[in-house]
């Protein structure tokens, strides 16, 4: 019998657009104003794109801006937005771990909403270093987290509400020792439930810094939201931008 997919395969199909609207383009337009704001420049890859809004996003403000994601379902989905004619050929699918540029191809790259700490310590480690590897020296980087802390501190273990006309109970929890944010999805469909498990390892800012370090990425600065506040406690988002060393 074949393995079942990794979590982060599982998640990643059609249900996850309509479980998660609010992560839209009129999102992506703001947060893309911000990193442009913050120093993106040059030919663009927005690694782990979903369905593209920020790759869209930068193409409509005139970027060199490539979209890499692993999901075959969310890729197909941007071919039925509005803005396909700025993605067409934009767009491919690959795997955050070995990436299929040649060394230096690119001027930034932007990875963002909760889209890294999904493949264990080495794997992990293994994204930043093709990071490294695919971005110009002085080269830009931007990471969007989830903030450990505000996760600690707001985590809801159980929730129930309704989306898209059907029931969805979802499950929240920590793991090791308070490092891997876990959630199991149960979404009751018509045709039947479809479950599925989210499983992201949480990075302390310091750990964060040291692992990119590692990586050949400089730190620059951290943020708690797309609104330029300083990282705190109680910020939602762990914002991070780097510099290709
Ligand atoms: C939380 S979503 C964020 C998507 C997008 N950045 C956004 O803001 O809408 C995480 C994305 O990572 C992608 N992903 C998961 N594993 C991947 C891998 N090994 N390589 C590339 N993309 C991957 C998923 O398919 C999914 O689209």
């Amino acid at each position: 019998m074949a393995a079942a997919d990794p979590w982060y395969v599982e998640a990643f199909r059609e249900g996850y657009l309509q479980l998660y609207p609010h992560r839209d383009l009129g999102a992506a337009r703001r947060e893309a104003a911000f990193l442009v704001a913050r120093g993106l420049r040059g030919r663009v890859l927005d690694l782990c794109c979903g369905f593209g809004r920020h790759t869209l996003a930068l193409r409509e403000q005139g970027f060199d801006a490539i979209g890499l994601d692993l999901s075959p379902e969310l890729l197909a989905h941007a071919a039925q937005g509005p803005g396909w004619e700025l993605l067409r050929g934009r767009l491919l699918r690959g795997d955050a771990r070995v990436l299929p540029f040649a060394e230096r191809s690119f001027g930034s790259l932007v990875n963002l909403f909760s889209s890294f700490g999904y493949f264990g310590e080495e794997g992990d480690r293994q994204v930043l270093r093709e990071i490294a590897r695919v971005l110009s020296p002085g080269g830009f980087l931007a990471l969007d987290l989830m903030n450990p802390a505000f996760v600690r501190a707001h985590l809801v273990p159980f929730s129930e509400s309704e989306r898209a006309g059907a029931r969805l109970l979802e499950s929240r929890s920590l793991a090791e020792g308070g490092r891997l944010v876990r959630k199991d999805v149960e979404w009751q469909l018509e045709s039947g439930p479809v479950r599925w498990r989210e499983e992201v390892r949480l990075y302390e800012p310091a750990e964060l810094a040291r692992a990119l370090e590692a990586a050949g990425l400089r730190p620059r600065e951290t943020c708690g939201d797309f609104d330029g506040s300083p990282l705190a406690q109680g910020s939602p988002r762990q914002l991070v931008f780097a510099e290709r060393v």
